[in-house]
């Protein structure tokens, strides 16, 4: 099921227009609301709502700063919503790259759902990050996701959002032990993903591809010989954490988009650390944290995409607003 949480009024604009929807279950979200601007997008990441029944269940020994966390998370949900909304032009949509909440308990993810009526009016779209629990994000997103929805891919919430100047392709990289238990590290995409991603991009290459998932990209050394050396246009703030817990299926993956020259930049959570490199001709964003950061230097925060027809426009929104990165913009030029 593709994981779309949409306005009221954008769910009837849809009803009255799947005809509209494509074979693979493409979603057209260009909708005729004069105050939206198409081109941009609100993009968000491991935002970790936590509750208070994980806390009761799995943090017993260490529950006061536990409870600092669900606070602290919940309040940067509360100012990440408000400056999305402040916005003089409302965004076409919000894509949360996972790690939605920090347990993935059913709870969790009605505290989201909650929250993300602060959002009502902007389509909601949610990739699944290592945090996450697939069945019970199903379970409580069942009623309010678009009924046009139709199974794209056993298991996995993938999506494709067309948008004028480019396609958003939103993969799903969470791994589950058991039926249970998220795998709370690595991602994988798997086979059968891998192959549905080729197939959309293969019949998608008119426009240019910006793919989101939630693992970092982690190249083998072997991948590294062939591709070069990363090059970072914008580092992080703090020490670079390393590219290790990442996609465990990178080479495959990567193999995939160099091989697209439509593919033009890759988004993802995990890493929790703000910084844009190149490999070969595709930028990989590494997105900010809404709910915590794990160095001093770093700030959470989200970005604001701008599509344009030869590129993207990437603009940081700390939400501390007086932090030195914040509005910093990116130019990323597709070649
Ligand atoms: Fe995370």
């Amino acid at each position: 099921m593709p994981a779309h949480l949409l306005p009221v009024s954008r769910r009837r604009f849809l009803a009255v227009s799947a005809s509209a929807i494509a074979g693979l279950g493409h979603s057209d979200l260009l909708g005729s609301d004069s105050q939206v601007n198409p081109n941009s997008w609100a993009l968000i990441s491991d935002t970790h709502l936590l509750s208070q029944r994980s806390i009761d269940q799995h943090y017993d020994n260490n529950r006061t700063a536990m409870e600092k966390r669900a606070t602290l998370v919940a309040t940067n949900f509360e100012r990440a919503a408000r400056q999305v909304l402040a916005s003089a032009e409302r965004p076409a949509g919000l894509v949360l790259s996972g790690d939605c909440v920090h347990v993935g308990g059913k709870e969790e993810y009605e505290l989201l759902a909650r929250k993300l009526k602060l959002l009502d009016t902007i389509p909601i779209h949610l990739a699944m990050g290592n945090h996450d629990h697939r069945d019970n994000f199903s379970n409580v997103f069942r009623e309010q996701t678009q009924s046009d929805d139709r199974l794209l891919l056993e298991n996995r919430h993938v999506s494709v959002l067309k948008s004028q100047h480019a396609n958003l392709v939103l993969l799903d990289s969470l791994t589950m032990q058991t039926p249970d238990r998220p795998v709370k590290g690595p991602g994988r995409l798997g086979k059968e993903q891998l192959a549905w991603f080729e197939a959309v991009l293969d019949s998608e290459s008119d426009k240019p591809a910006v793919v989101v998932l939630h693992h970092n990209v982690n190249p083998s050394d072997e991948y590294r010989q062939h591709t070069g050396q990363e090059n970072f246009i914008v580092p992080s703030a703090d020490p670079f954490r390393g590219f290790t817990g990442g996609l465990e299926d990178t080479d495959r993956f990567l193999a995939l988009l160099h091989a697209r020259p439509h593919v033009k930049a890759v988004v993802f959570g995990h890493m929790h650390q703000f910084q844009i490199f190149k490999s070969r001709n595709v930028f990989f964003v590494s997105m900010p944290p809404v709910g915590y950061t794990f160095g001093p230097k770093e700030a959470v925060g989200w970005i604001r995409m701008l599509l344009k027809d030869n590129g993207a426009t990437l603009e940081v929104q700390t939400l501390d607003t007086k932090h030195v990165r914040h509005q910093k913009r990116v130019d990323l030029r597709w070649s």
